[in-house]
């Protein structure tokens, strides 16, 4: 969606993974979904760094409402988990520079049975503009789904006649996993500048592998339509939550960089572990992430195990060749895997060389001429991440669709 917003993949937290549709704020005071919770995690991304890295919005996701409309049909926030309303919640976030995003659903409920908008769209798009939210996900529970080319954009005129910028979030896509046929992501990117389009994450390896397989399996079709103002989003990253090793959040992170994916945690920022935030905090990673053409990484070799992904990434000067960074995933569950590769099978022809760091190790390879070898050892259902910067040439620049084997 070209209005401006979401240049760069959006970087966030959101609740659902982490705290889902808790509401027993008595058996459950620092785990329900309260205006307290959202503080909190608004404290955390502004004071313990996430912040600075780029994470600057936090996200209600579904069970925030009251159970019915008020009496002129618009939506209120539920008066005992959020009893100062959602303008004062927005106006906390925003005294700290971080932004405000919330939840509804295209449809007649929620998908967890909250009243949802359908019928109701030009309402909650005022709605929502008038409490100051900057980011609006549309989940598409209980509707039919041929309505969805209609309301998706329906939703899009209503929230842009507003005129408050509003990141606008369509869950479109996801819910037509078995009807591949009917996506039209050309569509889908001139009304939403973010779309959900396979099954939800959960805290766990087989949710994570499962969502990569799907991104893999349907490169070919999310890479032409992933850009400035239009990403697909394989949902949030779990890194921090029980279930998760070092491993795997090595092996998450590096993969949404490596894809431009957003970067939208759902996890406790109050007792994350260091390792985990050490993780989510890399500047490398993030700037790869960041990179402001906004390429989604492709899978260029594949076994088993291992998975080798390539993305093109801007150069500082217009003279030199282009930056890459080069993701490796080992899906083995039990085993190591050593892997090698030549820069030049990846498209990376610089007559010059490039300098080439491995990111999470901080080691420097050094210069790496195209048809030289680099090797590294991957742990299992973990992955490496490299940056590849090419040295002084004059070689013409990568035109932009690179030639990749
Ligand atoms: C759907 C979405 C999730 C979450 C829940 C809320 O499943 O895909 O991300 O928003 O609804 O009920
Ligand atoms: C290979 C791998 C699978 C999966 C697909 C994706 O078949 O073995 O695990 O990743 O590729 O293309």
């Amino acid at each position: 969606l070209d209005n401006g917003l979401a240049r760069t993949p959006p970087m966030g937290w959101m609740s659902w993974t982490a705290f889902y549709c808790e509401i027993d704020c008595v058996k459950h005071p620092t785990g329900c979904i309260n205006e307290q919770l959202y503080k909190d995690m608004t404290d955390r991304l502004a004071e313990d760094g996430y912040l600075e890295a780029g994470y600057h919005s936090v996200h209600i996701d579904d069970c925030w409402s009251e159970m019915e409309r008020d009496s002129n049909g618009v939506l209120v926030a539920n008066k005992t988990r959020f009893p100062s309303g959602m303008k004062a919640l927005a106006k906390y976030m925003h005294d700290k520079g971080i932004n405000f995003g919330i939840y509804e659903d295209y449809g007649t409920k929620t998908c967890g049975g909250y009243p949802g908008s359908y019928q109701h769209l030009k309402t909650d798009a005022e709605t929502f503009a008038a409490w100051d939210v900057d980011y609006l996900k549309l989940d598409g529970c209980n509707i039919n789904l041929d309505l969805m080319p209609i309301g998706y954009p329906e939703m899009g005129r209503e929230l842009n006649k507003t005129g408050r910028p509003i990141i606008y979030s369509c869950s479109w896509p996801a819910y037509l996993v078995d009807q591949p046929q009917k996506v039209d992501y050309n569509l889908i990117g001139k009304w939403c500048n973010t779309w959900r389009n396979f099954d939800d994450i959960n805290s766990s390896w087989k949710s994570i592998q499962s969502i990569i397989n799907y991104y893999d399996h349907n490169q070919d079709k999310h890479i032409p339509t992933h850009g400035p103002g239009k990403w697909h989003d394989p949902d949030m990253l779990v890194i921090g939550n029980p279930g998760i090793t070092v491993d795997m959040s090595l092996a998450q992170m590096t993969i949404w960089c490596i894809w431009a994916a957003p970067l939208i945690m759902s996890n406790d920022l109050r007792i994350i572990g260091k390792e985990f935030r050490d993780i989510l905090l890399n500047k490398e990673a993030i700037r790869i992430n960041q990179d402001r053409m906004g390429i989604m990484g492709r899978l260029v070799a594949n076994t088993t195990d291992i998975g080798l992904y390539v993305k093109p990434l801007s150069s500082e000067s217009p003279e030199v060749s282009l930056s890459f960074a080069i993701a490796i995933l080992n899906r083995n569950l039990s085993t190591p895997k050593s892997v090698q590769f030549h820069l030049k099978h990846l498209g990376l022809t610089n007559q010059f060389g490039y300098r080439v760091r491995e990111i999470w190790s901080g080691k420097d390879y050094g210069r790496k001429m195209p048809h030289d070898e680099v090797e590294i050892r991957v742990n299992p259902t973990s992955a490496a991440l490299f940056r590849a910067d090419p040295l002084a040439g004059n070689e013409p620049r990568f035109e932009k669709k690179p030639e990749m084997p």
